[in-house]
């Protein structure tokens, strides 16, 4: 598959799912984003970039800390996501956030915009993200920073999400996805830089970054129910896997995840999946 089409697929997978993205009562983008700006700080008056801003899991602390003076820009390749947020920028009288449909791998913004980029969970889905990450060193003014999360992966691991998961769906079922998208293709691309902590420090100093902090950090998923992380997991990476299996595996691996899952609630409570998160964070080298 070559860059544009993979492009394409993921703008059209994260549109397709943006009316309902992080907004189906299921806990996970929001806290992980408001964790992410607390660790970057944004000051009063700073100029933001968020990258693949999705519902502003980001874009909306960063806005009240960057307060009046400030400026939060998010950009993401989905229009939905784009025309969605837009929506409840307004409905909150945020006034400082400008929101704009864009490849984040490409921000067309003039060096020096910028004090801080933050980027949660989407890096990931860009097919060159260390090149994305030297342009955003340029796009920081003076010593800005840079934050992004993305998921710990491990080697057992279906790719996005917790280990939990290596036993609830079958190996055979990710033959479907698009080479692309198989555990072994994400996992060549993400090893190459993203896996190994020492990888990610030499990588973004490579970039143009210094002082790489990269720790890992324990967000609470918390679902209703197993029906209600089977509806959520349409909405964010695994969509990709749902959308390429046929009616009848798609039915099987539903009812799998939804027992299952339930089988780990206690006494009818909400289901909880202690999730590991990389939080990594530099400094523009001046
Ligand atoms: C898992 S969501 C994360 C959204 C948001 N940051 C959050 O934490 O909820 C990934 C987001 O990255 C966006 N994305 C993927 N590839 C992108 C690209 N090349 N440029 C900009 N956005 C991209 C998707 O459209 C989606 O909104």
């Amino acid at each position: 598959m070559d860059t544009s089409t993979y492009k394409s697929e993921v703008a059209a997978a994260f549109d397709r799912a943006a009316a309902a993205y992080d907004r189906l009562g299921v806990e996970f983008f929001t806290p992980m984003g408001h964790r992410l700006v607390d660790r970057v700080a944004p000051l009063p008056g700073e100029r933001v970039l968020d990258v693949g801003c999705g519902r502003g899991a980001c874009v909306f602390p960063a806005a009240e800390r960057v307060g009046a003076n400030g400026t939060v820009v998010g950009i993401d390749i989905a229009p939905g996501m784009i025309e969605e947020t837009t929506k409840e920028a307004a409905r909150q009288g945020v006034g400082n956030v400008r929101l704009r449909v864009m490849d984040g791998e490409r921000p067309d913004f003039p060096e020096g915009s910028f004090d801080v980029v933050t980027g949660s969970y989407s890096v990931i889905f860009f097919p060159d993200a260390p090149a994305a990450l030297a342009r955003y060193a340029r796009l920081l003014a003076g010593r800005g920073r840079i934050g992004f999360t993305t998921p710990v992966f491990t080697d057992d691991t279906f790719p996005f999400l917790p280990p939990v998961f290596t036993e609830l769906i079958p190996r055979e079922l990710l033959r479907n996805l698009p080479p692309e998208w198989r555990p072994e293709r994400l996992r060549q691309r993400f090893n190459s830089w993203l896996a190994d902590p020492a990888d990610l420090v030499r990588t973004l100093e490579g970039c143009g970054f210094r002082d790489v902090v990269c720790e890992d950090e324990t967000v609470r998923l918390v679902a209703a129910s197993g029906t209600a992380w089977v509806e959520w997991s349409h909405t964010q990476g695994m969509r990709l896997l749902w959308e390429h299996l046929g009616p009848a595996d798609r039915e099987a691996l539903r009812e799998r995840l939804v027992s299952s899952l339930d089988a780990m609630r206690v006494d009818d409570g909400p289901l909880t999946i202690d999730t590991a998160v990389r939080y990594v964070t530099a400094v523009a080298a001046r």
